[in-house]
């Protein structure tokens, strides 16, 4: 989390700053900073809150130097105070940074002993001081970072501006990202391609354990230890996207209103769809039909699209699938299979705890495959193969075109691996790809229920706590709807099994609570009647999102239906997901809550 940026210019920066500051926003937005050297000499301009702040405090009292470094904040070690607002500074240089210096405790002490003056809770604060030590000791800017650096626990991604030094900028990233950019006679620095898209389309990425010493001339980089290397420049697409709501009010809407779009674009990458089958963009390296045993892991709502997934590669592949938040399986020492595939879920590519995971599989000899959303990133850079979804960017920090086409790619994996290894035959994998076909359309049907969907928000934003079940691959968008329900309107929500209700949360039911049961006319659809019976007998008000034929069959009287086009129920949960989404936004909308800038999250993770 936190968004950090870098500018040696040929003109006043700090607009420039600011602007890929925006870009970068849904990092964290608990406060921005921005330093530039005026006449040689550090300033800086600091702000709690959104980057507007910032703005407006730039406007009151500008800066014009040539060169500058910015930071938007995702707050971990103390409050969001301007005072704790990056970049922090020393009488020699500012820094700002992109992840968690573990041991700042230990080096504050020391430094402090040294006679150094803490002025802020922030671990950062070391970063500065123990460059400054160094150079008080007699190193130059380079050389006192690289003496530095060595010393620091954690992950970070680090910018650095030294007083004094117009034509010098170093960069420093351990299991956070960074990339430099190449303008004309400019040079840049970027938590990623996003951020410096106006800029330049050119970039390399810093391995970890890189440094890099950036002048208007070019990027010189450093490895761990310090050795010159050359890093390869590539070209991004990411200039390609506009960033801008359209006609929408919150970019969360416009990216809920583009998923049969993006959907539509992704299975056309993965379909051949005149043939009806599925065809990969890539060679597998691996032999599917070798596979003893899948494991997914990934955290948040791409940990649900695995969740879902599970279901489809278990049933159509007959392989079996272990999943696990990352969080919990970087740290369980899980043994895991020689013939083992490890699909690791990601839209960022950057999540700290997905990445350690996947490096854990790597060390254990699975083979790695990544659904990611930006092909640049640290996790589809490390996979044996990085299988993309096409959703674009996603700037709503609550994730859903990208996880509609997290689930998009697994349905068309599980399907392939099937195929491979002889548990679907050619027939009934065409009848799985005309299902996918039609989800595009489907979902556009789905949209037009929103004014249904709205009327309900209301109603549902007098909750305090709202329960969502479902059975099979609802489940999991059980969990996923009362995820963002939670995310975006601070609604305490939690997602259960359906058949688990009996066995804890039945005793919440009462009048006063609304329970959300996503189920289409399928399988065990009967038995999710009974849960809903189970429901109104307490007094329950039952929302239903399902087809025509689950309304009539559903024998209770419900609160409220949300009539879903009728479709098979194999991969019903990605045309779901688009009532469960929109349920949740129209909620926090009437509730006037943020709903692209909740509080207290960011969209990229990349501290534990
Ligand atoms: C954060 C975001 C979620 C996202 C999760 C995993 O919590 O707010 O929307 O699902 O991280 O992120 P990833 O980029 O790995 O999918």
């Amino acid at each position: 989390m936190c968004g950090i940026v870098g500018v040696i210019g040929r003109e006043p920066v700090a607009g420039k700053i600011v602007e890929a500051l925006k870009r970068l926003e849904y990092r964290g937005y608990d406060s921005a900073g921005v330093a530039t050297l005026e006449n040689g000499h550090m300033e800086r301009r600091r702000a709690a809150g959104k980057l507007r702040n910032l703005e407006a405090r730039l406007v009151e009292s500008p800066l014009h130097g040539l060169i500058g470094i910015g930071h938007t904040r995702w707050a971990t070690h103390g409050k969001p105070t301007e005072n704790n607002a990056h970049p922090h500074a020393s009488d020699k240089l500012a820094v700002v940074h992109n992840g968690i210096i573990e041991n700042f405790r230990e080096l504050r002490e020391e430094l402090i002993g040294k006679g150094h003056v803490f002025a802020t809770e922030t671990d950062t604060e070391v970063v500065a001081h123990i460059v400054t030590e160094e150079m008080r000791g007699g190193l130059g800017p380079k050389e006192a970072v690289a003496a530095a650096l060595p010393r620091l626990k954690g992950a970070f991604a680090l910018a650095f501006l030294f007083d004094g030094e117009e034509n010098l900028m170093i960069g420093a990233r351990l299991g956070a990202p960074l990339a430099v950019g190449y303008g004309d006679g400019e040079m840049y620095l970027g938590s990623d391609a996003l951020a410096l898209a106006p800029f330049t389309d050119t970039l390399t990425y810093l391995e970890d354990g890189d440094w890099v010493v950036l002048t208007r001339d070019g990027a010189q980089f450093h490895d761990m230890a310090g050795r010159p290397v050359v890093r390869a420049r590539q070209r991004t697409q990411a200039s390609a996207f506009l960033i801008d709501k359209g006609n929408h009010r919150h970019f969360m809407a416009k990216e809920i209103h583009e998923q049969p779009e993006v959907v539509g674009r992704t299975l056309a990458h993965y379909l051949d769809m005149s043939a009806g089958r599925v065809n990969l963009p890539f060679d597998l390296p691996f032999d599917p039909a070798k596979l003893s045993r899948v494991t997914i892991v990934a955290c948040g709502t791409a940990y649900y699209a695995g969740l879902v997934a599970k279901y489809w590669i278990e049933r159509f592949a007959r392989l079996p699938v272990e999943i696990d938040v990352a969080s919990e399986f970087r740290y369980r020492e899980a043994p895991m299979d020689p013939h083992g595939l490890m699909i690791v879920v990601s839209q960022s590519g950057e999540t700290a705890d997905t990445l350690a995971s996947l490096r854990y599989a790597k060390e254990q000899g699975q083979h790695i495959l990544s659904v990611v959303n930006v092909p640049t990133s640290t996790i589809a850079r490390e996979s044996h193969v990085a299988a993309l979804t096409l959703a674009g960017p996603e700037i709503g920090v609550a994730s859903t075109k990208a996880f509609t086409c997290q689930l998009s790619v697994l349905a068309c994996l599980a399907v392939a691996f099937g195929r491979a290894r002889g548990a679907l035959d050619a027939q009934a994998e065409k009848g799985l790809v005309d299902e996918l076909i039609a989800l595009p359309g489907l979902m556009a049907e789905a949209i037009k229920r929103e004014p249904k969907i709205e009327h309900l928000a209301p109603s549902l934003s007098k909750a305090t706590d709202v329960l969502y079940l479902g059975r099979g691959t609802s489940y999991p968008l059980a969990l996923e709807g009362a995820l963002k329900l939670k995310e975006i309107s601070y609604i305490h929500a939690e997602g259960y099994a359906a058949g688990e209700l009996k066995h804890g949360p039945i005793a919440l039911i009462d009048e006063s609570m609304p329970v959300i049961v996503i189920s289409p006319y399928d399988a065990v659809f009967e038995k999710t009647v009974s849960n809903m019976q189970e429901v109104a007998a307490r007094g329950g008000k039952v929302i239903l999102i399902g087809d025509e034929h689950a309304e009539r069959e559903a024998s209770i009287d419900l609160h409220a239906v949300i009539v879903m086009p009728t479709m098979a129920p194999t991969f019903a949960a990605i045309a779901y997901a688009v009532p469960v989404q929109l349920l949740a936004y129209h909620t926090a909308v009437f509730m006037g809550k943020d709903v692209d800038q909740p509080r207290n999250l960011a969209k990229s993770v990349t501290v534990e």
